[in-house]
């Protein structure tokens, strides 16, 4: 397949568009086909050069956050189905999605919402988990509080200040002065200008803040935390904490339940993202320029193009994997334009549309076959022997009068004998 990669780290010149190795899904995972991706402006720069377990990566592929369609599921995933449109957001390290393919674990996957297309769906994940976990999971956000959200302009900050806003907070957006009226227009409450003196001294007391920028205008926002208030970070925190505050710097997690309640806020019309420019994957590293000089506003996204004219892209756009890979003997042959061989049975027949009444009559015929078998007469000693056609030598003889032996009849030449 196609996909973006960056061998070293070294930022946007590093990025390749090249050939990689078909994703194999492994237990838990689903193979997804991707048809968008976003990315976010300083990714290049996150610590992901060793998986989880400390391993070396030899290359990372970009953009974690993707909206495409299910393709295959592997082992033990449940709650999905191939043909599936889904959207999620991949562990961080994991390869990301500026691929055609992509292997994700089923639980960061969810079923897409319905009034998206997949470009609009791909640039929700990443802002939505992480906003809703900093405001309600670890800010601990509630009605009546008052949360600053330093960087309210970017795309963090745009889903914070909608998700904030419904649960009665009184939401503070900060930023620079360009992005005043959007940050307004998408329900806060009030905005504070970060390119004016002394900022801070406007905000007042605040319960909560929330901060996407770090350095110095994290540093001056501290001030304006009520004592026991919460400073929520998701970038480098600043070098100085106050004692009398709680502080949280995290890094989101991926997860189907938030997507869920993501995407329902969305499809109820609650939640919107903007997208600000769409590019080939071909061009991911134009993108990621673009995006990080600012001449884009809003989301970018990286995102398939339908079949080309390049041999190679068009096996993979025409060819899909096949089906649910059950076995894991059968998961080294899913490539996509092989035939997958299941090394378990065929699927069971479906079942016959009126099940009920086939069950009844099932039950009937059991009740009938046990009727006869009490009501049949039991064999004699005679149809037995009859049926199995014994000699005469071995033919049973009844027991002697008198006889005290255990059985009432023999088998053999021999009349029974007293014992
Ligand atoms: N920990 C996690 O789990 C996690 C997850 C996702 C993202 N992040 C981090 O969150 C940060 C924001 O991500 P994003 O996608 O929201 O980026 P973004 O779209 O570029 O938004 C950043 C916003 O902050 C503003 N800003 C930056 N520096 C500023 C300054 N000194 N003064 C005033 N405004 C400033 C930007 O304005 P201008 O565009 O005008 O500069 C922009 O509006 C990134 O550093 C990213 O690495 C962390």
């Amino acid at each position: 397949m196609k996909a973006v990669r960056l061998h070293e780290p070294v930022g946007i010149p590093g990025l390749r568009y090249e050939d990689a190795p078909d994703p194999v899904p492994a237990i838990g995972d689903v193979l997804v086909k991707v048809h968008a991706s976003g990315i976010t402006p300083t990714e290049l720069d996150w610590p992901l050069w060793t998986d989880q377990l400390g391993h070396k990566r030899d290359y990372i592929v970009p953009a974690h956050e993707f909206s495409g369609e299910v393709v295959a599921l592997a082992w033990g995933t449940a709650g999905l189905s191939v043909g599936q449109e889904v959207f999620g957001l991949i562990n961080g390290y994991r390869d990301g999605a500026a691929a055609e393919y992509i292997a994700v674990e089923a639980r960061d996957v969810a079923p897409k919402p319905k009034t998206l297309d997949h470009v609009a769906a791909a640039a929700i994940p990443q802002a939505g988990l992480t906003s809703w976990q900093a405001l309600f999971d670890h800010g601990h956000l509630e009605a009546g509080q008052t949360v600053l959200i330093l960087g309210a302009g970017g795309a963090l900050g745009l889903v914070a200040v909608q998700l904030a806003h419904p649960v009665g907070a009184n939401v503070i957006g900060a930023g620079r002065s360009g992005v005043r009226s959007h940050v307004l227009e998408m329900a806060a409450d009030r905005f504070v200008d970060l390119e004016q003196d002394r900022w801070w001294d406007s905000v007042g007391q605040v319960d909560l803040v929330y901060d996407i920028i770090g350095g110095d205008v994290a540093a001056r926002a501290m001030s304006t935390l009520k004592p026991g208030g919460a400073f929520v970070s998701v970038v480098l925190p600043p070098s100085e904490l106050r004692a009398d505050i709680r502080f949280v710097n995290f890094v989101r997690e991926p997860g189907r339940a938030y997507l869920k309640e993501i995407a329902n806020l969305v499809d109820t019309g609650k939640l919107r993202v903007e997208v600000g420019a769409v590019y080939p994957l071909s061009e991911t590293q134009k993108a990621f320029t673009d995006q990080s000089n600012r001449t884009v506003r809003g989301k970018v996204i990286g995102a398939r193009s339908s079949c080309s004219p390049d041999p190679h892209r068009r096996r993979f756009s025409c060819i899909e994997w096949v089906g649910r890979i059950r076995a894991p003997e059968a998961w080294h042959c899913a490539r996509p334009g092989q035939t997958i061989e299941l090394k378990t049975p065929a699927r069971r027949p479906p079942k016959p549309a009126d099940s009920a009444a086939l069950r009844t009559r099932h039950h009937a015929d059991t009740r009938e076959l046990a009727r006869l078998r009490r009501t049949r007469p039991r064999p004699t000693d005679e149809s037995r022997a009859a049926r199995l056609q014994l000699p005469a030598h071995r033919q049973p003889r009844r027991a002697a009068a008198g006889c005290a032996c255990r059985h009432a009849v023999q088998l053999g030449p021999q009349p029974c004998e007293r014992v």
